[in-house]
């Protein structure tokens, strides 16, 4: 599987859109995306819309991921879905440790270590997120917190293997709350994990990794995000629900490379 080229965009559609919605959703975006054919962009619709929206942005360069992944291959596991599940489906990529899996069903860094391995074994590309609560922000844990995220979750990898990953950083309090991460706060924690990288893995794999930012992105603050250095796209919730919006948030990433 390719790595995509830098910007990514991605839009993480969470709970919403029916196999119809999800369908004209897609099918608007890829008339948008011929003007923006120079960023990456994935769309990670839910488990039931994944093969429609597959079809219809099929030949377009669009991709298509999941939201999440069991670690098993099949078997007795009521609820689940296997990578193999995804690969047929028509899926490159798959969301790996989201904050709200890890509040919600009690996904910890070893589950994600498990599923990013899973991953893997079937040749999709793991996009492992990573974040910090308000609460550690506030006690100033964040990048320890950071830390033992990627120590648990990935860096037991293989450098082989690492370099098929992405990273997305994706503060909680700034999720689904119209808060983002301002630039700089946003900076820091990228650069840090881009230095952790470089020491586990060696400067090139570093600089080739790819960090995308989470936490409400909109058109309007996804041009100061972008020009950082070490944001390397996004990972969009929300404003990823409309097309004018995603693309929009697309268009100012490019403008930000361009400068
Ligand atoms: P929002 O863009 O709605 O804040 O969601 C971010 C997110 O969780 C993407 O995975």
């Amino acid at each position: 599987m390719n790595m995509p080229v830098k910007p990514v965009i991605a839009g993480n559609w969470k709970m919403h859109k029916t196999i119809e919605e999800a369908r004209e959703l897609a099918a608007t975006i890829v008339s948008g995306y011929s003007r923006l054919g120079r960023a990456s962009i994935i769309l990670f619709p839910p488990f039931t819309a994944i093969r429609e929206v597959r079809n219809t942005v099929s030949g377009s360069g669009i991709r298509v991921g999941a939201q999440n992944v069991f670690w098993e291959d099949r078997g007795a596991f009521t609820g689940e879905i296997s990578p193999p599940q995804l690969k047929e489906a028509g899926c490159e990529f798959v969301i790996i440790g989201h904050s709200e899996r890890r509040q919600f069903f009690h996904e910890t860094d070893e589950t994600v270590r498990k599923k990013t391995l899973a991953a893997l074994r079937h040749d999709l590309i793991p996009v492992v997120c990573i974040g910090e609560t308000l609460e550690e922000r506030d006690r100033n844990l964040t990048l320890e917190r950071i830390k033992a995220q990627l120590e648990t979750g990935v860096f037991s990898l293989e450098e082989k293997d690492f370099r098929r990953v992405v990273i997305a950083y994706e503060p909680i309090w700034a999720i689904g709350t119209g808060r983002n991460a301002n630039p700089e706060q946003a900076e820091e924690v990228h650069a840090f994990i881009r230095d952790l990288i470089a020491s586990r893995y060696g400067k090139n794999a570093a600089d080739c990794a790819i960090i995308l930012y989470g936490g409400s992105v909109k058109p309007d603050n996804a041009f100061s995000l972008a020009r950082e250095k070490d944001v390397d796209g996004f990972l969009v919730g929300g404003a990823s629900l409309d097309a004018g919006s995603f693309l929009a948030i697309a268009g100012e990433a490019l403008r930000a490379g361009e400068e």
